[in-house]
């Protein structure tokens, strides 16, 4: 038995255009994520959940609320661009319910950047209630400067 093949799967069907997919066996290897949370956070436990369905490998590490926002700043996470939780994948942070695709985009355009953020908790984002009755929320990209553009746009379900 071995549940990671058939979830890497899924990560190729439901992620990636046909035309990179041939890169996948090696990136599929190396879907390894470290999670910063607060151990109280529910929603936290929901996206990671999310994540290790698609095939990530995450390792989660709890730590104190104070402990989590210095987390953040060594990120390179700027304060308006912060959520709850703070993962770490291949060099960049991500921010927050950061949906998959975006996750594995990042990953395939490789842009010279800190990483993802979706700020706050947008209701109907990953781990944060239904998609069908999601708010409109951006993926922000965080450029080293502490500049931030709209990666991408999730329109109200
Ligand atoms: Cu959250
Ligand atoms: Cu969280």
């Amino acid at each position: 038995m071995n549940p990671i093949r058939p979830n890497r799967r899924s990560v190729i069907l439901t992620g990636l255009a046909l035309a990179i997919a041939p890169a996948l066996p090696v990136r599929a290897g190396a879907l390894a994520m470290q999670v910063a949370k607060d151990p109280d956070c529910g929603c936290c436990a929901d996206w990671v959940a999310i994540l290790q369905e698609a095939g990530f490998a995450v390792s989660v590490e709890e730590m104190d609320p104070a402990a989590l926002q210095d987390r953040k700043a060594a990120a390179g996470i700027p304060e308006a661009m912060r959520s709850c939780h703070t993962g770490l994948i291949e060099g960049y942070a991500v921010e927050g319910h950061v949906p998959v695709r975006d996750i594995l985009r990042l990953l395939d355009e490789r842009p010279e950047a800190v990483g993802l953020a979706v700020p706050g908790m947008p209701f109907g984002s990953p781990g944060m209630g239904p998609e069908d009755q999601r708010e409109a929320y951006d993926v922000f990209l965080i450029r080293a400067d502490g500049s931030s553009e709209v990666f991408a746009s999730y329109a109200a379900a």
